[in-house]
């Protein structure tokens, strides 16, 4: 096999779309990370990309479904490309990224039925035909003519305004939204001019073509990110999807299509679109291949190609001519500069966690779950600088994430670090959630921080339960305590003894019951995956929670697979009850389940075993025997922390060390927490 270089890579091979040329063929699709501020890009926003530009992307696809109307109410943080106050502020980012050589681009859409009404202007929510999608809940409207004249010139001023920003083109959205909501007989069911035959159907899209083309000409890039086969009964089927393509190319008007596979009416649908970890990688690269093939037009495609031995075939292969890398990007947005430096192992792996999408749909931004940088460029470096000042040793204690970052970190700012890990392994609590096969790619989130350790000279000791005269015999300048927590089971009026935790399921330390209660009064992943490893070990399974729906903390593409894990299996969910007591009973146990609703509301279940899930207590022990001899003592200095400034606070000033307690030592969180709090202190070690 012949080796690929920088100059031989088909990756790293330029690419021209008209008059445009891409400097490889590396790109992030659209998606709206809701960095947005009053709709607007500002600094947050462009940081984020301009960081993918400094890391050698060639086009950045920005915003994710910026709004061209006000009747299209943001559904989570995006563009208001109605509003010519945007076009200042793209500016600026499309200034900057083209000063790092990259192309940028903006997703254009009209939400249709794809949103709420009781946002913004509480304008009410439309589409072709009065039928509501589940994802958002909101009941159109039926589009009325005067809607559709509105909106087509709605499309043709935003993209005027686009231009007017300097941007390299535009896309439309159109799987989901508005225009393919015309598409598809699952969406419209009109029997007027814009209904039934595939012409009619297709007639508001080329109003809306034909009206962009009159505002913008003939030069500036337009194309398509579009649904070519619904992959659902009621759906668009492959054959007009792809006729759709044809005919779309043959206007002449468009530039790409950027190729879809799958309908997003619920999060089921829509983990078939976007999927998460354990399911199948590049599902539908080959389809995109196909399209390339029959349109013969420029195709780009994005869906979980997330490492680059994959974007390298797709590109090889000629099915796609831009590869979208788009979580890709938010784990690691210097791919391509990692690549062309041939430094391909040093990327920071996507494990398809999803953390990043589910927050948006909460209402929170992207964040990745395990680069905090991400979306923090302001006061976060994605690439750590050695320091100026004094190289010092560093004694980290626990391997976790939190551990691992604060080892890597402090390790690549120059300084000499140990890391004691009590375990065998590093990893921690992510070591344990890795173990269910389906969440198994968690593990590159360790293994990764391993390498970047061992390559920057961590000395790290496992195997070593290390106290405070271990740690201060290290003659440590700084110590960081990272020693996580453990279960905190002891939650109940009676019976804490006889319960195991979420650990004992996942660890395999507790045998699997055959009738089991899980009692989840955290809301996360780790009563959900045992309960995945109970239900699959053949158990019968019941989770009781005292929220208003179950596991909260979990977004919805993650819940996906749980909740077809748990239909499969039958396993029962009670919400809004208490698990207060659990005795003994024969061979068995019985627990009482009460609930906040009402003193008088109890119910028991016979069963054989009980697991309770309550995040863990930290382990901080060492923290407060370290404490005293501290120059700190262990105090952080929260405004210099957020501000993203070093800490100087000086409590103890004969202190031996600077002390600091990180992830779930101070208190049950996450693994972004965990790393993040290992950031933002070790960056300035
Ligand atoms: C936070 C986030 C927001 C997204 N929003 C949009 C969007 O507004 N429009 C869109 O076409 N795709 C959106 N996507 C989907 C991505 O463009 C892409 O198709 C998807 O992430 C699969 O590609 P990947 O596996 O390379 O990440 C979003 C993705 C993420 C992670
Ligand atoms: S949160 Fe997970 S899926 Fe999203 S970018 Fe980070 S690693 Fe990838």
């Amino acid at each position: 096999m012949r080796e690929t270089t920088a100059s031989t890579d088909p990756l790293l091979q330029p690419y021209r779309l008209r008059h445009l040329t891409l400097r490889n063929r590396l790109m992030s699709t659209a998606h709206e990370p809701a960095y947005s501020e009053d709709g607007l890009p500002k600094d947050r926003y462009r940081l984020y990309h301009v960081e993918k530009a400094k890391g050698g992307i060639a086009l950045t696809m920005t915003a994710g479904s910026a709004i061209v109307a006000a009747d299209s109410p943001p559904a989570f943080g995006n563009l208001h490309a109605y509003r010519d106050e945007i076009v200042p502020w793209l500016k600026r980012l499309a200034d900057e990224c083209h000063a790092h050589g990259a192309a940028v681009m903006i997703q254009l859409t009209h939400l249709g039925r794809r949103t709420g009404w009781n946002t913004a202007d509480w304008l009410p929510v439309l589409a072709p035909s009065p039928i509501r999608e589940p994802a958002h809940r909101a009941f159109p409207k039926t589009a009325e003519d005067w809607d559709l004249d509105r909106i087509v010139a709605d499309y043709a001023a935003a993209a005027q305004r686009m231009q007017a920003a300097g941007l390299d083109g535009i896309e439309l959205e159109c799987y989901g939204h508005l225009l393919d909501q015309f598409w598809s007989p699952a969406t419209n069911t009109r029997d007027d001019e814009y209904g039934g035959s595939l012409d009619n159907r297709l007639r508001f899209t080329h109003r809306v073509l034909d009206a962009i083309r009159a505002a913008v000409g003939g030069d500036f890039i337009m194309g398509l990110r579009l649904v070519a086969d619904e992959d659902w009964d009621k759906g668009l089927s492959r054959e007009d999807g792809i006729e759709i393509c044809k005919r779309l190319v043959a206007t002449g008007q468009v530039d790409f299509l950027n190729i879809i596979r799958g309908h997003i009416e619920t999060d089921a649908a829509l983990s078939k679109v976007i999927p998460v970890q354990g399911m199948r990688a590049a599902p539908h690269l080959d389809f995109a291949g196909d399209v390339r093939a029959e349109t013969r037009f420029p195709v780009f495609h994005a869906a979980r190609i997330n490492d680059v031995a994959t974007a390298r075939h797709a590109v090889a292969e000629g099915k796609l001519d831009m590869v979208g890398m788009t979580r890709a990007h938010i784990a690691d947005p210097h791919i391509g500069a990692k690549i062309a430096a041939g430094r391909e192992h040093e990327i920071r792996p996507c494990v398809g966690a999803t953390y990043c999408l589910d927050r948006i749909y909460e209402g929170g931004e992207a964040l990745c779950i395990h680069n905090p940088a991400t979306g923090r460029e302001a006061t976060m470096p994605h690439v750590i600088r050695s320091t100026e000042g004094a190289r010092r040793r560093v004694v980290v204690v626990g391997a976790g994430p939190a551990g691992l970052e604060a080892a890597r970190v402090s390790a690549e700012r120059g300084h000499s670090v140990v890391l004691f890990e009590a375990a065998a392994d590093a990893g921690g609590q992510v070591r344990l959630a890795a173990r269910t096969r389906r969440r198994s790619e968690l593990i590159g989130i360790v293994d990764w921080r391993v390498e970047r350790c061992e390559a920057a000279g961590v000395e790290m000791r496992f195997n070593t339960l290390a106290d405070a005269s271990e740690v201060r015999a290290a003659e440590p300048d700084i110590v960081v305590v990272a020693t996580g927590g453990l279960p905190n089971t002891a939650i109940l009026e009676e019976g804490g003894d006889l319960v195991v935790s979420s650990w004992d399921i996942l660890s395999g330390d507790a045998k699997p019951g055959g009738d089991v209660l899980i009692f989840d009064d955290n809301g996360a992943h780790p009563a959900m995956q045992a309960a995945e490893q109970l239900a699959l070990s053949g158990a019968k399974v019941e989770i009781v929670t005292p929220e208003r729906f179950f596991a909260p903390e979990i977004g919805g593409l993650n819940h996906v697979p749980y909740a077809e894990i748990f239909q499969r299996h039958g396993v029962r969910i009670t919400i809004a009850r208490r698990l207060t007591n659990v005795r003994r009973a024969g061979n068995g146990l019985l627990a009482t389940i009460g609930s906040d609703y009402g003193e008088a509301i109890r119910e028991t279940r016979a069963i054989d075993q009980v697991v309770v899930e309550h995040g863990t207590l930290p382990l901080d022990d060492l923290y407060f025997a370290l404490r005293e001899g501290s120059e700190n003592r262990g105090e952080v200095d929260y405004r210099a922390l957020i501000a993203g400034h070093p800490q100087t606070i000086v409590r103890n000033p004969e202190g031996d060390y600077r002390l600091y307690r990180i992830g779930d030592a101070v208190a049950s969180r996450n693994i972004h927490a965990a790393i993040y709090d290992a950031l933002r202190l070790a960056k300035d070690f």
